[in-house]
């Protein structure tokens, strides 16, 4: 039986499975967006600030070269501010050439005891644009630029901003976040719709398989789906279903019928001997009707001999000597020992062979009994004398023997069923004897020597059977 343990729905497997892959890759895209927003945003503002420097450093020099603070400074700098989008105003400094603070923005008294950075340390720096420590021992960014007249540095502007202040960008953040979230979202409905949608006809696959298990062919898969994969799953399941309705009705059916064609020598051979244990007949008549009781057992014999061995092969003793031997010669001897032991002018046998040997490893004896099972039910077919024709040739993995009747041919809705043991064709079962074994023991035997055995084509005109054997 199934152990159930363990087991997890389709839809819930794989949803949860592709949501937290989902997840863990929107994570990361996430988390890389955002760095990177904040290093753009960071750029963006401290070239911002850079360029806010320079402006004031032009226009802080009088017309004799000296630093002059008007009042204009304060309401330039704040008319500036909204486009760095920040919510605390960077400090500004102006700074003279003695490295004296002689503005600050605000004003350095607001600013707690001293001064908050070493303006010096940042004054040395080489670089225009970078990072240093506030007194508190957090991280600042600083810009500077130096306010120049005839090549000489008269002091500097500087603007300071907490780090944290230059790389925020919260309206980014909550844009991406959204994005983010309504992807993971979609994600999942769409792997939701996607599984259900799959997992419904395997479900219904799965409780028709139940159903058959418990005898019930009549399964019903009427959903139609679109996807050619689950259409044809649904439709193999539904011929399959089918197929085992019509096996299971037919094995009665040809039980009934072999059980007959035992039934009837035996009958027979009972009541013909009865007749001569009885003095009924007598003398010739007795030894004829003898003769009968002999053929009748034979025939018996024959069937049960029949059984028997397609019952040991089905269960694997399949015995197989193979030989090297020459085809051509092999069929034609076969052909004729076949052919000798017929009533006289009941069959024409003709042969088309390559003229030159093919070699082969395989069984004599097995071919022979293939061969005669397929010309036994050539004659059997055929009205008046029956014309047969054999023909062999070389296929690309070996050899093909092809017999032909001129027979009355299978009905089409019979040709699917000729290779199920004990299957008797209607117009045959009524007229000739047999258990209908012949054609799928002959088959069983053809496979066990690597080969096959198929009905070619039939029509009213005739029949073909091909028997392939490989060359190896
Ligand atoms: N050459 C043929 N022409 C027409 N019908 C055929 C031919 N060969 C086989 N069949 C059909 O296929 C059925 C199955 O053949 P198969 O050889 O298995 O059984 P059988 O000949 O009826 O009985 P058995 O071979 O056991 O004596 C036959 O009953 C017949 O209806
Ligand atoms: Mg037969």
């Amino acid at each position: 039986m199934f152990t159930r343990h363990n087991r997890q729905s389709l839809l819930r497997y794989w949803t949860t499975r592709y949501v937290i892959t989902l997840c863990i890759g929107l994570l990361v895209i996430g988390i890389i967006s955002g760095l990177w927003i904040q290093y753009n945003e960071a750029e963006k503002r401290l070239n911002m600030m850079s360029l806010m420097a320079e402006e004031i450093a032009e226009r802080i020099v009088d017309t004799n070269g000296e630093l002059s603070i008007g009042p204009f400074l304060g309401g330039f700098f704040n008319r500036r501010l909204p486009f760095l989008h920040l919510e605390d105003k960077p400090l500004f400094f102006i700074i003279d050439q003695q490295k004296q603070v002689i503005f600050a923005d605000p004003p350095q008294g607001k600013m707690g005891d001293g001064p908050l950075m070493d303006i010096k340390m940042i004054l040395d720096d080489q670089t225009n644009i970078g990072k240093t420590e506030n007194k508190h021992g957090g991280n600042m960014f600083f810009v500077k630029r130096e306010v120049e007249t005839d090549g000489h540095t008269i002091g500097w502007v500087v603007l300071l901003s907490p780090e944290k202040e230059i790389t925020q960008s919260k309206s980014e953040m909550q844009l991406l976040i959204t994005l983010l979230g309504s992807l993971a979202l979609l994600g999942w409905i769409v792997i939701y719709l996607f599984v259900k949608k799959l997992a419904t006809p395997i479900k219904d696959v799965a409780d028709a398989a139940k159903q058959i298990v418990k005898g019930n062919y009549r399964v019903n898969l009427q959903r139609e789906v679109k996807e050619q994969e689950l259409a044809e799953l649904l439709e193999s399941f539904r011929n399959m279903a089918d197929r085992l309705a019509q096996l299971e009705s037919m094995r009665t059916e040809l039980l009934a019928g072999v059980t007959h064609e035992l039934k009837t020598p035996v009958t027979s051979i009972s009541g013909l001997v009865q007749a001569v244990k009885d003095d009924i007949v007598t003398g010739e008549e007795a030894k004829e009707f003898l003769e009968i009781c002999t053929k009748e057992t034979g025939k018996l014999q024959k069937m049960v001999e029949d059984l028997l061995e397609f019952n040991s092969f089905t269960v694997g003793n399949v015995r197989i000597r193979k030989e090297h031997l020459d085809l051509p010669q092999l069929i034609q001897e076969i052909a004729h020992q076949w052919e000798i032991v017929q009533d006289e002018n009941t069959v024409v046998v003709h042969l088309d062979m390559p003229d030159k040997t093919l070699m082969l490893h395989t069984d004599p004896l097995r071919v022979q009994q293939i061969l005669y099972n397929l010309l036994n039910n050539a004659k059997q077919a055929s009205k008046g004398i029956a014309e047969i024709n054999i023909r062999l040739y070389e296929t690309g993995q070996g050899i093909a023997i092809e017999v032909r009747d001129c027979g009355s041919g299978i009905p089409r809705e019979e040709q699917s069923l000729i290779f199920e043991k004990f299957f008797r064709g209607e117009a045959k079962k009524h007229k000739v004897r047999g258990l209908g074994l012949g054609l799928p023991f002959s088959r069983l035997l053809a496979q066990a020597l690597g080969g096959d055995l198929q009905l070619t084509e039939s029509s009213e005109k005739g029949t073909t059977f091909t028997l392939s054997i490989p060359a190896l």
